[in-house]
């Protein structure tokens, strides 16, 4: 089998898990455990995201998180931005990157953000300018990019038209985002060899949801077609509040495991993320749908 020899590891708790928990998360919560997520190796932490509070009151702090991390040198530290004016919240913060999120669904998109994907590219043109200015990169991800919860299976050229029109304004790496956990292995292989021999220089990161189970199957099935960046949230927490049915993204410890034993290098600590988990538990002060913090790694044996 061929694949990639080393992987990035995008880790989202901060954004996709804590913007989709019931309670509040106390900021200095938050903090620590995206400062310890800064010790394990992980190649980019999405911290947060500037959307309305009134929409997502979870991440109503994002400022205070912002300013209060401590940056680890190597470390990308991105967040998410809906419109215009996350954009220059998130500047206003000295983000890293700004990730910008458009489905390839047009229903998900209104009820995610408000808005036509046409309006939403709209705004992303004047995104694009500001970011420019600051010279801040811009990622593109292309939400409901294999299936919408409202629309069904989403066609491969749907989402391949969705990726033209973000390289087309500037946009300079890609993530195609699973939200609600719709993909098969099968399909995401299809689209990602086609977007590879498309696009073989253009970085792409692959953002998976474990809602019917078949987020590893689906890291897998990118590995194979050549991708190496995964977005993946610590303890499995995780899913948009605007998609009925989410649940949580691909488990960082799980996937870091499992990529471990099979020879790719990601760069991280397992131990020290599992122990991260832990403390997110507790923070939580729930069960983690995570498997390696319950079983751990196949390295530890059970006496005879
Ligand atoms: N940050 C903070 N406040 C914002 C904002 C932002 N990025 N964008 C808009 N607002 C505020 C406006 O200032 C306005 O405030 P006011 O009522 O005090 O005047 C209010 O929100 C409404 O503004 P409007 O432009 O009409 O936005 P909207 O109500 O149509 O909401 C979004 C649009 C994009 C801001 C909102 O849908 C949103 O934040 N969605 C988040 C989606 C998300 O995080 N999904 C999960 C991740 S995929
Ligand atoms: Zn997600």
């Amino acid at each position: 089998m061929i694949y990639p020899r080393e992987v990035k590891i995008c880790e989202v708790v901060g954004r996709d898990g804590f913007q989709n928990e019931k309670g509040f998360i106390r900021t200095e919560d938050k903090i620590r455990i995206i400062d310890s997520l800064s010790e394990t190796g992980v190649w980019k932490i999405e911290v947060t995201s500037f959307v309305s509070p009134k929409a997502v009151p979870q991440l109503r702090d994002a400022e205070e998180v912002m300013a209060a991390l401590k940056r680890k040198d190597g470390v990308v530290y991105t967040c998410l931005v809906p419109n215009v004016k996350g954009a220059e919240r998130a500047l206003g913060c000295s983000v890293d990157e700004l990730n910008v999120v458009i489905s390839a669904s047009g229903t998900h998109n209104l009820k995610n953000v408000g808005m036509q994907v046409e309006k939403s590219l709209e705004n992303l043109k004047e995104i694009v300018s500001l970011s420019l200015q600051e010279r801040v990169p811009v990622n593109g991800s292309v939400g409901t990019a294999f299936g919408c919860p409202f629309e069904g299976v989403v066609p491969r050229d749907r989402t391949l038209e969705m990726v033209e029109r973000y390289l087309d304004m500037g946009v300079g790496s890609i993530t195609l985002a699973d939200t609600t956990g719709m993909a098969n292995p099968v399909q995401v292989y299809g689209l990602l060899t086609e977007f590879k021999s498309r696009w073989p220089r253009v970085p792409v990161a692959l953002h998976f949801h474990n809602t019917r189970g078949m987020g590893l199957a689906n890291v897998l099935a990118g590995l194979q077609a050549g991708v190496d960046a995964y977005d993946s949230s610590l303890g499995g927490l995780g899913g948009c509040p605007f998609a009925p049915g989410a649940t949580g993204n691909i488990c960082t410890e799980d996937l870091v495991n499992m990529l471990h034993d099979m020879g790719v290098k990601t760069g991280v600590d397992l131990d020290m993320l599992i122990g991260v988990s832990l403390d997110l538990e507790n923070i939580i002060g729930r069960t983690l749908p995570g498997q390696v913090i319950k079983a751990g790694k196949v390295t530890c044996l059970h006496r005879a």
